[in-house]
């Protein structure tokens, strides 16, 4: 199959900086594994798939990209320019011109990228490298040039002389080649001092032809932040994260304190929302138009509805409808499906339960494995007892039913529309429609007996 331009993508080296058991590509960034980035990159030109060069930890970083990406393996990792060579085998032949970038720079924007083929393509080149300007060099090789301005070579920080050590202008390592250039010349590529073969190196090699060499300044110099330690990744992070949050303030998300708001790049939030400091919102999250989110608030793999308010509170895979208030201090758990108009106050904790429209869950409550009707009130202190060792049971509560404060239900068990319990019931039996119950075990209450008084009361309020 023949394709204009090819995407490669370095990913075969160790990492070894990063001090890490983890493949540097798979460490995670704003919620995805850094190696993401790249082939979102990729995706965005539109082209066939990308070969990904893959060798460290092989197994790991192909199953990360699994169906993303072609895969070619480097074994043994002699270099950035002997891994480019590894492709040749699938590429050479079948395409016009070769973009190669690496996957430990994950922050270039789509723009750039396009940017440096357009400029390429312009201008005819050999070969066209994205460069930076950038007061700490972070050990990139940098870019040298002749009187006339010409790029003459890259020289990798290792084996610079002091003077090349003053260059200021780097390499991003983001180069777009003419095919038939780069597969004549890759063989030819000289071993280094350090014993590679750097893709560098072919800079230097068209520049002695006489070959057009050019060059594209990367704008913004924080999208050629390349990770080889993890300080690199914290960095990377910050500029991820600002980049996010800007994205949604500018959409009409309201965050009162960015740098320390930390969304990952997969939620999506409606206008209006506020955003309280210190609150996380990461994996599958999305959240509707006008909630109120935090302070101290996380928010993992939720659907949140629209006017929901969120305080101080932990949310993982659940779903708000409308209207929800959830905190200080509540735990919703996975399953955890709260109807809209719930209340959900201090202390309390859902699993695997649906709340129906309206209910109110006070204070210092667990529900779990419960499906409860609309308009039911949930005192203070309710607990299902849904396990009993060794199997978990389900308690149905019918609408408008009222549980009174500090009412054990012991699962299995089922309370009636519009039944009451009374605050200290431990319900072990169904409780029918419209009944009274109260007492440990609780039991009917009939028409001769007299109610205690406390029977009804509660503290919801
Ligand atoms: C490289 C460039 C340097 C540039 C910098 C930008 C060379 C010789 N140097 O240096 O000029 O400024 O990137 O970040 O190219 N890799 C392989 N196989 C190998 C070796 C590396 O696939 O045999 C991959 C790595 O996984 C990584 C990338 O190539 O994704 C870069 O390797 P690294 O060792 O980090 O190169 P740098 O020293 O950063
Ligand atoms: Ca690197």
């Amino acid at each position: 199959m023949s394709e204009e331009l090819a995407v490669v993508i370095l990913a075969a080296g160790q990492g070894t900086r990063m001090k890490s058991s983890l493949p540097k590509v798979l460490h995670p960034l704003a919620g995805k594994p850094m190696l993401t980035y790249s082939l979102d990159l990729a995706a965005q030109l539109g082209t066939n798939l990308p070969v990904l060069v893959i060798g460290h930890e092989a197994e790991a970083v192909k199953t990360a990209a699994e169906g993303r990406a072609r895969f070619v393996e480097q074994s043994p990792q002699l270099g950035t320019g002997h891994a480019v060579l590894q492709t040749a085998p699938v590429l050479e032949g079948h395409c016009q011109e070769v973009i190669v970038f690496h996957a430990d720079m994950p922050l270039f924007r789509f723009e750039t990228l396009h940017a440096l083929i357009d400029h390429h393509r312009a201008r005819r080149a050999a070969l066209t490298v994205l460069t930076v300007e950038a007061g700490d060099p972070r050990g990139f090789g940098r870019i040298v040039r002749d009187d006339a301005a010409r790029i003459t070579g890259i020289v990798e920080e290792r084996d610079a002389t002091p003077a090349q050590l003053a260059i200021r202008e780097l390499n991003t390592a983001m180069y777009v080649f003419d095919a038939g250039w780069l597969w004549a010349h890759l063989p030819h590529l000289p071993l280094s001092p350090k014993g590679e073969y750097y893709l560098t190196d072919l800079v230097t090699m068209a520049a002695s032809e006489g070959k057009d060499v050019e060059s594209l300044l990367c704008a913004d110099p924080n999208e050629a932040l390349g990770i080889n330690t993890r300080v690199h990744l914290a960095e990377a992070e910050a500029i991820l994260r600002k980049r996010i949050n800007e994205k949604l303030m500018l959409a009409g998300v309201t965050i009162i304190d960015p740098v320390t708001t930390y969304i990952e790049a997969g939620v999506q939030i409606g206008a209006d929302t506020l955003i309280y400091p210190n609150t996380h919102l990461q994996g599958h999250t999305v959240i509707g138009i006008g909630c109120t989110i935090g302070p101290n608030t996380i928010v993992r793999d939720s659907a949140i509805g629209n006017r929901c308010q969120i305080q101080a509170s932990v949310v993982e895979s659940a779903t708000l409808e409308d209207d929800v208030d959830v905190g200080p201090f509540g735990h919703l758990r996975k399953g955890a499906y709260l109807c809209q108009g719930v209340h959900m106050g201090n202390f309390g904790e859902v699993k695997n339960s649906r709340l129906g429209p309206r209910t109110k869950m006070g204070h210092f409550s667990y529900l779990g494995d419960a499906d409860i009707g609309a308009d039911v009130n949930i005192g203070c202190g309710t607990i299902t007892c849904n396990y009993d060792g060794s199997r978990k049971h389900k308690t149905i509560i019918g609408k408008g039913a009222f549980i009174g404060s500090d009412t054990m239900l012991r699962a299995p068990v089922t309370i009636g529309e519009g039944a009451i319990t009374g605050a200290g019931s431990v319900v072990t039996r169904d409780v029918p429609d419209g009944a009274i119950v109260f007492g440990v075990p609780a039991r009917i209450q009939t028409a001769n007996q007299e109610t205690s008084g406390e029977s009804k009361q509660d503290n919801n309020s």
